[in-house]
């Protein structure tokens, strides 16, 4: 879909529909008042009539209204003025992209970012916009022999924004939600794929042709031979009960100065889940095919930072294998060497998420990284603790949590610190190995970003738990592709603090 930023007034805009908000109770908003002028009062009489009341996300299609030049106008319900924000922001959007789609306007032009957000400004709204038409519009029909086909689809749409000064900071604001939506799509669009498509080879060759498709992107894949090679034997552990090959996938993006030090992305990529002879229960286990939903938000994040040529140097490094049961799986009792010397008490070979994380973030340190992030579906205790709105944020640097906080809240995409004390270390203490890999059942979350700290000491770290947010579950199951808007917003976040000197 395209995307335009355009400033004018409403009464003379040629389009196939007009779209403006209408607060509660029956109050239009400046530009609706100025609409209504034009046609003498037409729709302030229709509103009065009880048509519109003006709750959220209520819709009222106009045809044909004097005085104006476009086919229709677009009434959308904004709810209480007092209470516009983020949340209703992005319903309203929701509602008219939908109600656009659904209606045949195949292009309009909507009021909608001139409305007031408490404490947000026109780029933000513009870039929301962006982000959540496409969202709204996402559906994973790849697999599907009969696809839904909408007769006259939305194909343009128009963001009016209040003076011609502000046109240039729209344009900006239009091309970054359109990195982040890509980002997003890429992201959701792997992640939806059932395990038998999307593998670890799968994986590798999509981090390939990211490679392909930006000069700026280098790509490397190391096979099983290669990991033997280096000792990564956390990951070769949980990769081994597989008849598929693991991969440890690494893209390099250099956007900034060549000496200056990147910006490490982790992404968990076990694109099937069983949890090994730790087998899951049967009950919604086909789940698991998003084991890999953090493989593909950091992909998608990369593919949104390359997008928009920020000016630094991102790595990103994906461990990629199965788990599954077989006879040469690991077993509870297990002992493995991890890349970084230390040993393993495999004492349930669910937890297999830090296995290979563990050796991921070893392989790290060779960057000397200015800040490595690790993306996880790691812990079922996240879920519990934080439901399905705010990811789990955890690290060993309050600059980089306090950053990556920020962005949540800027884009909407939330995390939410849990402690990190020296004390839950206790917890992963082995009999038999330098450490267990389970902590047994109490903060189940933070013992398991606790295991992965022993791993990052050389380096600032945050670990991201996206097991509540990464995807839905339900009757909307499907992929959310979060946490990519938080991830590129601390990209963008971060270049713009390297252009300022
Ligand atoms: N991939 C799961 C985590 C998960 C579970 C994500 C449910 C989303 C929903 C992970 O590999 C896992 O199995 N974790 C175990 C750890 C436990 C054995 C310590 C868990 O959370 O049950
Ligand atoms: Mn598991
Ligand atoms: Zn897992």
């Amino acid at each position: 879909m395209d995307f335009l930023v355009k400033s004018g007034l409403p009464e003379k805009q040629r389009t196939a529909c007009v779209v403006v908000g209408v607060f509660e109770p029956r109050r239009l908003s400046e530009v609706g008042e100025r609409l209504d002028e034009a046609t003498g009062g037409q729709i302030s009489s229709i509103i009065k009539r009880g048509d519109m009341e003006g709750r959220l996300g209520q819709t009222l299609l106009l045809h044909n209204l004097p005085g104006l030049m476009c086919d229709r106008v677009l009434l959308v319900g904004c709810g209480r003025e007092r209470e516009f924000n983020d949340r209703n922001y992005k319903t309203v959007v929701g509602t008219v992209i939908r109600t656009l789609n659904d209606t045949g306007s195949m292009e309009a032009v909507a009021y909608i970012p001139e409305l007031n957000v408490k404490g947000r400004s026109l780029a933000w709204k513009v870039t929301q916009f962006v982000v959540s038409a496409y969202d709204t519009l996402y559906r994973f029909d790849e697999l599907k022999t009969k696809k839904e086909t909408i007769r006259r689809p939305l194909r343009k749409i128009t963001l009016a924004v209040p003076s011609r000064r502000d046109l240039t900071e729209g344009e900006h604001a239009v091309l970054e939600g359109l990195s982040i939506a890509e980002g997003i799509q890429f992201a959701k669009d792997l992640a939806n794929l059932p395990g038998n498509i999307c593998t670890p080879t799968y994986l590798a060759e999509q981090a390939q042709q990211l490679a392909e498709e930006y000069d700026a992107i280098d790509c490397e894949i190391l096979d099983q031979a290669q990991m033997e090679e280096l000792g990564m034997g956390a990951l070769l552990s949980v990769a081994k009960g597989s008849e598929q090959p693991p991969r440890f996938i690494t893209l390099e993006y250099h956007g900034g100065e060549g000496n200056e030090k990147p910006i490490v992305l982790v992404g968990k990529g076990i694109t099937f889940d069983a949890g090994g002879i730790s087998l899951k229960p049967a009950h919604q286990m086909d789940e698991m095919k998003y084991d890999m939903c953090g493989a593909a938000a950091v992909l998608g994040t990369l593919k949104a930072a390359a997008e928009l040529e920020l000016p630094l140097n991102l790595v990103v490094l994906v461990p990629s294998c199965e788990n599954l049961p077989d006879g040469r799986a690991n077993k509870p009792g297990d002992i493995v060497t991890s890349l970084s010397g230390q040993t393993i008490e495999i004492l349930n070979t669910d937890a297999e998420g830090r296995l290979i994380l563990c050796d991921a973030l070893t392989y790290a340190e060779r960057y000397q990284p200015e800040a490595v992030i690790d993306v996880a579906t790691l812990t079922g205790a996240c879920v519990v603790a934080l439901g399905r709105e705010a990811s789990g944020l955890l690290g060993n640097n309050s600059p980089l949590i306090n950053d990556l906080l920020a962005a949540g809240r800027e884009s909407g995409d939330r995390a939410w610190e849990l402690p990190l004390f020296d004390e839950y270390q206790d917890q992963l203490k082995s009999n038999f190995a330098d450490m267990a890999n389970i902590g047994g059942r109490e903060a189940g979350a933070i013992t398991a970003a606790a295991f992965l700290s022993r791993f990052t000491k050389k380096y600032r770290w945050a670990h991201l738990d996206i097991a509540g947010t990464a995807w839905r579950s339900g009757d909307k199951k499907g992929a959310t592709g979060r946490p990519v808007p938080l991830l590129t917003r601390y990209l963008i976040d971060r270049s713009e603090e390297l252009l300022e000197p």
